[in-house]
């Protein structure tokens, strides 16, 4: 907000010299001031003048402009950049703003973009693993984002439900003998490990079980029975989980949806379709690739689709919704299908949306092998989520003695915020005992800060009423940072990334840590430097769960 304020001023004093794209930037050194202006270089080659002159001349305009002494305390040339300090005046002008407007002063977004959101992505049959956990918070967490920032959304779960493991659980099932009606989770969750450790064994089996799902595929009704109850089951309990981690998806599709679609895909498809080797393919090399690029297979040489042909056949099937943008939260270790598949959609016009693959990195654990179990499986969430809750509550002696719906709710913290704080693209390593400590960057520590200035606020009648005074420099940084808000939630929308606003929320509760222990608002006896800071505190603690909400993350009673 302020920061669009400062740059348009710097457009009004520099229209003339013909140079765009030049933003205030944050303060490189904020010892000196605020925010910065670097124009001066380029300027200083486009013109062939000394930087600090261009320098001097467009400080001398910002003198004259109407909005200077409103807007900054401050402004000088060092060493070619513009400094810029702000004024308490706008400081707290700004903050008033926040604390009034909606979405705390977010300005509407020029173009309202249509999102669809395929995150989440488990296979049916098989038990959510910690696998699982980074596509659905990372997906619901851009969701919330992108909402925030006013774009709209439609997100959808894209089940795998058609899949090879469809087929080895119905091959076991019958193979053991055992009717619809015996069908639950305990069965599956036992069955899918076995038959899919004997087709790796066995190939006669694993044919069986493609056969299996090619029939499944093409109607066969003893098939669709078996696969319905088995969806009806599996999908109860990852509904279940995804309930606890507060994930919702607007639609539950599957990849078995798409499957209606298919004919229509290969009409389309077929100029650009060839055959190779009894399989239909589509070439999708460019001249100018670096790296290896087979075709797309859209039918394989039993007849059967895969996972690319059902991902555009549902391309397909979303251009009825007119999505802007598709984003994938998928694992980055998928990129090549998504570059495959995208190249066939665009190549093919089978939308008009723009496609990203959002990728992510897997999870570590501390020896930086994905997080397994000792006997080498994935360890399930179920068992993560007890796991962080023992670590949590050995940590403090008292842990035990509280509230179990607050105590779900730090656990819940460790595990988001220890995920949403990496830049998604890397690996990162679960150091439970790390991330379970109030102290550091950690879901936790985020949350006792909070609670800890709720503390004050709630002692206090919370209104809020902020004259033009800052009061010392705990107090001013605070405050500045506060006023990033909307810069924050716009970049971490355009980039797609929580860990910006996760770096966001721990700066300001280091703002918030030194602050608190700096000044006694307690026995304050000034009552207007009392109501200044309560209404600093106000507003930052209603900034934090905002925040907090944007990374998936609920706030406990107490701890
Ligand atoms: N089910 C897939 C998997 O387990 C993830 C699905 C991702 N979404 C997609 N449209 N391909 O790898």
């Amino acid at each position: 907000m302020i920061q669009e304020k400062l740059n348009q001023l710097m457009n009004d004093v520099t229209k003339d010299l013909k140079i765009d794209n030049n933003s205030v930037i944050l303060s490189n050194r904020p010892d000196l001031c605020d925010y910065q202006w670097d124009g001066c270089f380029k300027l200083a080659k486009i013109l062939k003048q000394n930087p600090i002159e261009i320098g001097n001349n467009i400080v001398s305009k910002i003198k004259k402009h109407p909005n200077y002494l409103s807007l900054l305390e401050k402004v000088e040339v060092v060493n070619g950049f513009i400094n810029l300090t702000l004024s308490n005046e706008a400081i707290n002008t700004y903050l008033t703003k926040m604390q009034t407007e909606d979405k705390f002063g977010m300005p509407p977004i020029e173009k309202p973009n249509l999102y669809i959101l395929d995150y989440g992505g488990p296979n049916i049959a098989k038990p959510l693993h910690v696998g699982h956990l980074r596509p659905a918070i990372i997906g619901e967490s851009i969701k919330r984002i992108l909402n925030f920032r006013g774009h709209k959304t439609i997100s959808d779960v894209h089940l795998g439900d058609y899949g090879l493991q469809i087929g080895q659980v119905i091959y076991g099932l019958l193979e053991e003998n055992k009717k619809i009606e015996d069908i639950n989770l305990e069965i599956l969750e036992e069955l899918y490990p076995k038959i899919s450790k004997l087709c790796k064994e066995n190939e006669d089996i694993l044919k069986k079980c493609s056969i299996i799902t090619k029939e499944l595929q093409d109607g066969n009704p003893l098939y669709q029975t078996y696969f319905k109850k088995i969806k009806e089951i599996s999908l109860n309990d990852i509904k279940r989980i995804y309930k606890d981690l507060d994930v919702s998806f607007d639609l539950w599709n599957g990849e078995s949806d798409a499957y209606k679609d298919i004919p229509k895909l290969k009409e389309i498809l077929k100029p650009y379709s060839k055959l190779s080797e009894g399989a239909t393919i589509i070439p999708v090399k460019k001249d100018d690739d670096k790296k290896e690029m087979p075709p797309l297979i859209l039918e394989n040489s039993v007849g059967a689709y895969l996972y690319a042909t059902t991902d555009l056949a549902t391309i397909l099937k979303r251009e009825e919704l007119k999505p802007d943008y598709i984003l994938y939260v998928v694992d980055a270790r998928q990129s090549l299908h998504f570059e495959q598949v995208f190249r066939v959609a665009y190549l093919s016009n089978l939308t008009k949306a723009k496609l990203e693959h959002i990728g992510f990195g897997t999870m570590n654990g501390k020896d930086g092998k994905p997080f397994k179990t000792r006997n080498g499986d994935m360890l399930k969430l179920d068992d993560l989520i007890s796991k962080t809750k023992k670590t949590f509550l050995s940590l403090k002696e008292d842990n035990d003695k509280m509230d179990e719906d607050d105590i779900n709710k730090i656990v819940d913290s460790i595990i988001k915020y220890a995920d949403l704080q990496n830049n998604r693209e890397k690996d990162y390593i679960f150091d439970l005992e790390k991330f379970s400590s109030v102290l550091g960057k950690t879901g936790p520590y985020i949350l006792y800060t909070y609670l800890r200035i709720q503390k004050i606020l709630d002692k206090e009648n919370n209104t809020f009423n902020l004259t033009d005074k800052i009061y010392n420099e705990q107090d001013r940084n605070l405050r500045l940072e506060l006023l990033k808000f909307t810069e924050v939630i716009d970049k971490a929308s355009k980039t797609r990334m929580p860990s910006y606003i996760a770096d966001y929320l721990y700066q300001i509760c280091v703002c918030l840590n030194t602050f608190y222990q700096n000044n006694h608002i307690d026995g304050l006896e000034d009552k207007i430097k009392k109501q200044d800071w309560l209404s600093v505190l106000l507003l930052a603690n209603n900034l934090v769960k905002q925040l907090l909400n944007l990374l998936v993350i609920k706030v406990p009673k107490k701890m």
